[in-house]
């Protein structure tokens, strides 16, 4: 279920795009489902800002359900039968209910299979159950009478900690049988999924409870509040996760990775890092504090100094980066090259053991091996409508403050003076110089200072 709109996130987009851990709602409950389900037998219900919601999540290959208006979880179902028609039980998640692990999805299932009652609810014990819908059940640990919402509770309703974890399987047949019966007499004037325990037991079928003992599997994020503490405890497990795995994480509280992120062995991550999306590093590297490193891979060895920015960007072993790097989409770093301060690349190889050490923008660029950039140079790879490419053979000297016009080729072995600006190829082991001749006047200072003196 992911059609709502979630009211209380007091948001203009769809709760279940929220998200946490690097990934949405939804897509962390699908990712569950995929690994009890295959893909073509989940149904994603969708209706607020439904075709937003479609696109964020249809690679996953799961079939989509639209409910349209959204009345309530029972109306969501409903709107589900068509789709259902072929099945005999169907297992129901909230797709904003992140923490669901395959492995309670598919317990739920087992008790139901069973067992066989009409209906299952997964439920749990919580310290704190204000919010949830509480279980009534005949006896303890009796069959279900009926899931009483929080805004109609009796105070001694309210006292029971026993709570409906908005998971369920049904048996499709009485399932929609008895489903027209739902009501909508309740304070927010919707079909409730959760009054299905009471139509049925009244319909004299067997409802049942099976209750989870990691009640934060079930944990919803109805407030940015829970949003924040759900994201909070993915990082937390993904770090301890890594940490486990023999990566050192200063502070890890500070730090930000996202669940697909991988780490090698006898890594350090310092404090206030962030890796992001499909990020690869390998061993024995460092990455300082304050770098931000998206959907990168990076190998063995690897310094990454403080305060870099990595974005769709390879780095090759034992390179170094930073302070203060900006690798852009299409960035590749050979093995042993350096990249540092306030340096810029993108669309750009360096070769092995190369550097650009200081103040430089490299974009467009094809550079070798052995090749040094002086500080402050610049290819000028746009001419206002296209860009084109600077290409730097193995071992050239680029002197400081050079501005490469490209297309430009330098060839293997040459040397660019300081400060020339470079409007055309410059053959192997050559020499090219693109500036004004020095003048010098002796002795001008000192006739400008005795003329002021003399006023
Ligand atoms: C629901 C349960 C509550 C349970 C709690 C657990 C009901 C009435 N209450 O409350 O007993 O303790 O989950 O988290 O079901 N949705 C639709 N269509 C709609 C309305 C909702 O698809 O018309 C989807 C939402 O997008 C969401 C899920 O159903 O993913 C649950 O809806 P939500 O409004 O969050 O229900 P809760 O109030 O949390
Ligand atoms: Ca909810």
């Amino acid at each position: 279920m992911a059609a709502g709109k979630g009211t209380r996130l007091q948001s203009k987009h769809p709760k279940v795009l929220n998200e946490v851990g690097g990934k949405s709602l939804l897509a962390h409950v699908i990712a569950a489902a995929q690994q009890v389900v295959a893909p073509q037998d989940i149904f994603a219900i969708i209706g607020y800002q439904a075709e937003r919601v479609r696109s964020a999540v249809k690679d996953t290959g799961v079939q989509f359900v639209v409910q349209e208006p959204q009345r309530g979880t029972g109306h969501a179902i409903m709107c589900a039968r068509g789709a259902l028609a072929g099945y005999d039980h169907v297992i129901v998640l909230s797709g904003d209910a992140p923490l669901i692990t395959p492995a309670t999805i598919a317990k739920l299932r087992d008790f139901h299979l069973q067992h066989k009652p009409a209906m299952t609810i997964l439920s749990t014990e919580l310290q704190d159950p204000s919010g949830y819908g509480r279980l009534i059940r005949k006896g303890k640990g009796g069959e279900v009478q009926a899931v009483v919402e929080e805004k109609s509770c009796t105070p001694a309703q309210r006292k029971l900690r026993e709570i409906n974890s908005g998971f369920y399987a049904f048996a499709v047949q009485p399932l929609f049988a008895h489903i027209e019966n739902l009501e909508t007499d309740n304070p927010h004037a919707e079909y409730y999924l959760t009054d299905m325990a009471e139509v049925l037991r009244k319909a004299k079928q067997k409802v049942l409870a099976v209750s989870t003992e990691s009640p934060a599997e079930i944990l919803g994020s109805n407030t940015r509040e829970e949003l924040v503490g759900l994201d909070r405890k993915m990082r937390r497990d993904k770090c301890t996760q890594l940490m486990a795995s023999g990566v050192t994480i200063f502070f890890p509280d500070t730090c930000v990775i996202d669940a697909d992120v991988e780490v090698g062995a006898d890594t350090i991550v310092e404090p206030f890092v962030q890796l992001l999306g499909r990020t690869r590093i390998g061993s024995d590297c460092r990455i300082r504090s304050y770098s931000v490193i998206q959907n990168s891979e990076i190998g063995d060895g690897v310094l990454v100094r403080p305060g870099c920015v990595l974005d769709e960007a390879h780095v090759a072993n034992r390179a170094s980066l930073g302070p203060y790097s900006h690798l852009r989409p299409g960035s590749e770093i050979g093995e042993d090259a350096h990249v540092g301060n306030f340096v810029e690349t993108k669309k750009t190889r360096l070769g092995r053991g190369s550097k650009a050490n200081h103040l430089t923008y490299l974009g467009d660029a094809q550079i070798g091996e052995g090749v040094n950039i002086g500080a402050g140079t610049i290819t000028c790879n746009y001419d206002g409508v296209n860009k084109h490419k600077t290409i730097i053979e193995d071992q050239v000297f680029v002197g400081s403050d050079a501005t490469l016009v490209a297309p430009v080729k330098l060839g293997k072995g040459s040397y660019v003076g300081a400060a020339s600006c470079i409007t055309e190829d410059v053959p192997a082991d050559s020499l090219a110089l693109a500036r004004s001749k020095q003048i010098v006047k002796e002795g001008w200072a000192k006739q400008k200072r005795a003329a002021k003196n003399n006023r």
